[in-house]
């Protein structure tokens, strides 16, 4: 047995969260991360980004002495019995396809480390990687850099992971189910095992573990990224139809076509469309795989152009509202991807700054947690924004207030609170937030998926 039962490559929002959720079971977890900045904050018991709840616990494991991190790759997998791959697999700018640099170079050096150790090594690979990657690119660089035999001296198996950000702990700790994608039989028991000791009772009907080869595993982590990516773009879709018809409300229509038990209600929420970190970058990733094999994945592509379309939606109903929207200022409230995260990734009000302010707006924006990875955002989109520190101050004087992200702190604000600080009291509720009928009759309103009455 090692000092340390699990190392983690990686401290990114997956890896870190599960490095403390092991370590808050007791399980001695060591991670690494290349950051010098982001492995000192950790060891203080701070987390170096937002996730609800992370802060709390992170300071609790860290003070216990279950989780340390280390800028020293090698001796994290040293001091480890298993190592679990959990680097960023971003994809490339001019054909969108998955960018599997980090995971090869976790691969190489995991496979070097791996020379100095005599015991037996499992692998696990956590990323979100294109079939065939674990095998044949993660498994022959951990062989061919060890000079170990693979399935003998080094385990390897690739577990997708569901994490959710903003409720990332909770999926950790009570997942739907647990897939191993196992390379050989060895492997799987070992995981298997480490599982039902941390989940206990939770293992069973309400979340079996599934074994399977690693090649279905890797498919299964796409398979629901993009079934859940389609359902939004579905429901963006019929919201849009929904909104040629006056009176048709897509609340309605969703809740009416998810109570269907084979179809359910989870992910029916129609709005500006999804960003993050991770269906753009898998929907891309696995459109550019199929192609690459001499296949158009023809419906993937569609639910990545709805979703492109989708926030500009926002921006052409509050024309509807405004008329030109040259030399208008527009509030935009939240500004990262969705609430209970500050993270800015292929967030939708990106989207719809670059689109305001391609139509001459000035655009100013408030989020809750995201100002400086916002901030950050823009900059690199070159678009021109002004973040603020407040609701009011985003909408002080501005013309029109567009909903990007439903954080609590906004879906109580009243009609008269919009009417008392705005140059034009005008709303376009974007994530579905507030009641139309209310709404409508204090000021100028429109919301995503639902047109009261004929303009
Ligand atoms: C998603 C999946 O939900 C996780 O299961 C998966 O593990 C994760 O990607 C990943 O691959 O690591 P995440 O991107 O964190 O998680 O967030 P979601 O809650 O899925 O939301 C994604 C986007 O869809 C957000 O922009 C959200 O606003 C939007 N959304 C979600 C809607 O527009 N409507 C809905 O009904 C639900």
């Amino acid at each position: 047995m090692s000092e340390y039962k699990i190392s983690i490559v990686g401290t990114g929002f997956v890896g870190l969260v599960t490095a403390v959720c092991f370590a808050d079971r007791g399980i001695k977890t060591i991670c690494s991360t290349r950051n010098e900045k982001n492995a000192e904050m950790i060891n203080k018991g701070i987390p170096p980004f937002f996730e609800n709840g992370l802060e709390e616990l992170l300071k609790k494991v860290v003070d216990e002495g279950n989780l340390v991190c280390t800028t020293n790759r090698e001796e994290a997998i040293l001091k480890s019995d298993m190592t679990l791959i959990i680097v960023g697999t971003p994809f490339n700018h001019i054909d969108k396809s998955i960018n599997l640099d980090y995971m090869e170079q976790a691969a190489i050096d995991i496979g070097k480390a791996l020379v100095k150790k005599n015991s037996y090594h499992l692998v696990v690979v956590r990323s979100t990687v294109v079939p065939g990657t674990s095998r044949n690119m993660v498994g022959k660089q951990l062989q061919n850099h060890s000079g170990k035999e693979l399935g003998k001296e080094i385990g390897l198996i690739m577990q997708p992971e569901f994490l959710a950000e903003g409720r990332s702990i909770e999926d950790t700790f009570w997942p739907d189910r647990v897939v191993i994608g196992e390379y050989d039989k060895k492997s799987g028991d070992l995981l298997q095992e480490l599982y039902e000791e941390f989940y206990g009772d939770h293992i069973g009907e309400k979340c079996p573990i599934i074994r399977m080869n690693v090649e279905s595993a890797e498919l299964v982590k796409y398979g629901n990224n993009c079934f859940l990516a389609t359902k939004i773009s579905f429901i963006n879709e019929l919201s849009r139809i929904a909104e040629l018809v006056p009176g048709v409300d897509i609340g309605k229509v969703a809740y009416g076509v998810g109570l269907d038990y084979r179809i359910n209600h989870r992910f029916l929420g129609s709005g500006v469309g999804w960003g993050g970190s991770c269906f753009p970058k898998d929907l891309n990733a696995i459109v550019a795989f199929a192609r690459s094999q001499g296949l158009e994945a023809q419906l993937i592509q569609s639910v990545i152009d709805v979703n492109d379309r989708q926030a500009n939606h926002a921006v052409t109903l509050a024309e509807e509202l405004l008329g030109d929207l040259k030399g208008k200022t527009i509030a935009l409230l939240g500004l990262a991807f969705k609430p209970g995260t500050d993270d800015m990734r292929y967030a939708p009000s990106r989207r719809i700054t670059a689109e305001a302010v391609s139509k001459g707006a000035v655009v100013k924006g408030y989020d809750p947690k995201a100002k400086e990875s916002a901030q950050e955002a823009f900059e690199q989109d070159k678009t021109v924004i002004t973040i603020t520190d407040s609701v009011v101050d985003a909408i002080k004087d501005s013309d029109c207030a567009i909903i990007c992200a439903e954080w609590d702190e906004f879906k109580n604000l009243e009609p008269s609170f919009f009417k008392s600080h705005m140059r034009t009291p005008c709303v376009v509720d974007g994530r579905r937030i507030y009641d139309p009928i209310l709404f409508s009759s204090e000021l100028k309103f429109r919301i995503i998926g639902y047109k009261l009455k004929e303009d």
